[in-house]
């Protein structure tokens, strides 16, 4: 019993360092090309998949495993915008999925607490998908002008920071 959770919470582990990755990556991209608001969900929802290892993690080791820190896939060179929001929600997607089935595989193997965090995840993993897509929508309404309008927001707190240093 505990070694299928511990298989299981490893494989999220594997899966989450993945998405730290691939989101810190679009951070980074976003951030160079000026798109602040972008930027900052990427490297916020980067931060609270790290919490999720620790979670998993704080779990393995409690059943005496240990914490395969190995990313599921190496990260996707994405640099288009509407791109990396349709990758961000496809692995939010399969995340929650995932979760929801591990979630039940862990209670059928009378490991509670290890479906109890399953299922938190779970809820964590579809706010993240709520948030790409809202994102989503947005470029599909403004097209380029939702980043343009990004790109000015910055010029002008990159201005305004230099006239109250004057
Ligand atoms: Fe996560
Ligand atoms: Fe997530």
């Amino acid at each position: 019993m505990k070694e299928k959770s511990i298989e299981l919470l490893n494989k999220a582990v594997a899966d989450e360092l993945s998405a730290v990755h691939q989101y810190m990556y679009f951070h980074f991209h976003c951030d160079d090309m000026g798109y602040d608001l972008l930027a900052s969900l990427f490297k916020k929802t980067s931060i609270e998949e790290m919490l999720h290892i620790e979670r998993l993690a704080e779990r393995i080791l409690f059943l005496k495993g240990d914490v395969e820190m190995e990313a599921s896939t190496p990260v996707k060179k994405i640099h288009d915008v509407k791109e990396m929001l349709v990758l961000a929600g496809e692995m939010e997607e399969k995340s929650a999925d995932d979760y929801n089935k591990w979630a039940n595989e862990c209670s059928a193997n009378a490991d509670s607490v290890s479906k109890k965090l399953f299922e938190d995840l779970v809820e964590d993993e579809e706010r993240h998908f709520d948030q790409y897509d809202v994102e989503m929508d947005n470029m599909k309404k403004y097209g380029d002008n939702y980043l343009a309008l990004q790109s000015i927001e910055r010029s002008k707190n990159v201005g305004s920071a230099a006239s109250d240093n004057a």
